[in-house]
């Protein structure tokens, strides 16, 4: 069979999205804006994004550093907290200012301390959340002392996830950036309100590589990779086609002296290789004729919204790339996920130009 070198699918979203703010977000953004049509921000700043003001505020920053000629559309979520008001969701929700509430379990990760400290604090916001038919998107990881770290998403599911989801049974609910075996399994066998992202990285890499050859904090994110099996669990679900696994890149840009650093801050700048990465991982699984559902579909069905109308084109490299280039930020550097050999696949057609 002739293998495909090149593919044009409908321009695809990102459900999953940090962009930070100041000078990290006015450097990121470009590189999502030339290739997504929207993207799921995530609403973790110092201090988070709570209420109706910080997200119109922040949502303007966003804009104001879009290149002048993209059409990129921020979606916007809202941090939630114990004390988040049933009111403040349902002034955020009355035009559409945001397409999801978030929920970090406190402690989990960057900037997640003023998180949920028990879910039952936030029932009256779920109660409306589920009657509105607002989804939940959640940092499936519960942490605490007497949890291992890689099996923080088994424990949610145990201890948060499923106690919320047997009262709150039609809630929306977006399991985000996937990790586990458990955590694949558990959304196969719920029903059709609950869907997961899965990032690039958890595709690629196991937590071997994290400590390969001495400590790698490039490879340090959290929900943490794990073992092998889960990869190809995760693999497996990605490249299946069903409407409920999508991507979401989880790009979580740090500067390189806050990562290179003790201790080093979880997260991974993935945007500039992300599409390739995702392009190569597909058509290893011989799936690229699915590539279309897991980047540019399946998410916008979930979320109802329309599916983006133009479309990009990815070629297989006829030689080898270069690699990707670290973003400069003042005297800084914002490092870009990249693994060892070189990158397979690049996107020819599509990508926005930016105008100055
Ligand atoms: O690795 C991560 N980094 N995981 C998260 O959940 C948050 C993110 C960040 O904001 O840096
Ligand atoms: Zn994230």
């Amino acid at each position: 069979m002739k293998k495909t070198t090149e593919i044009t699918i409908r321009r695809p979203d990102d459900w999953h999205l940090h962009l930070r703010d100041g000078d990290v977000l006015k450097t990121v953004l470009p590189y999502t804006a030339e290739l997504f049509g929207r993207a799921i921000i995530m609403p973790n700043l110092k201090p988070p994004v709570r209420t109706r003001p910080e997200i119109l505020s922040y949502r303007q920053r966003i804009v104001d550093c879009l290149p002048s000629n993209h059409t990129f559309q921020p979606l916007m979520t809202m941090y939630l907290t114990d004390e988040t008001s049933p009111e403040e969701i349902r002034r955020c929700t009355n035009d559409d200012l945001i397409a999801a509430v978030k929920l970090y379990p406190v402690g989990a990760t960057t900037n997640s301390e003023f998180g949920v400290t028990n879910s039952k604090k936030v029932y009256p916001a779920l109660e409306l959340m589920q009657e509105l038919g607002i989804p939940l998107s959640v940092h499936g990881e519960s942490s605490g002392p007497d949890v291992d770290i890689f099996e923080r998403e088994a424990a949610f599911i145990e201890r948060d996830l499923e106690p919320l989801r047997q009262d709150f049974p039609e809630l929306k609910v977006i399991f985000e950036h996937l990790t586990s075996k458990v955590g694949v399994d558990y959304v196969l066998s719920s029903g059709k309100e609950v869907a997961a992202t899965i990032t690039p990285h958890h595709l690629l890499i196991t937590r071997n590589d994290i400590f390969a050859g001495g400590l790698q904090p490039h490879m340090y994110c959290l929900p943490i990779a794990k073992r092998e099996e889960d990869r190809q669990a995760i693999r497996k679900a990605a490249v299946s086609g069903d409407p409920r696994f999508f991507f979401g890149s989880d790009s979580a840009p740090h500067l390189v002296s806050s990562k290179e650093n003790a201790p080093g801050a979880a997260g991974i700048f993935n945007i500039p290789t992300a599409l390739a990465y995702v392009a190569q991982v597909f058509e290893e699984d011989s799936a690229l004729d699915r590539l279309e559902s897991f980047l540019s579909t399946n998410g916008a069905r979930f979320y109802q919204l329309p599916i983006n109308s133009d479309t990009i084109t990815l070629q297989k490299a006829t030689q080898p790339l270069s690699e990707p280039k670290d973003l400069s930020i003042g005297s800084d550097r914002v490092r870009v996920f990249r693994l060892s050999d070189p990158l397979q696949w690049i996107v020819t057609e599509g990508l926005k130009k930016t105008s100055v």
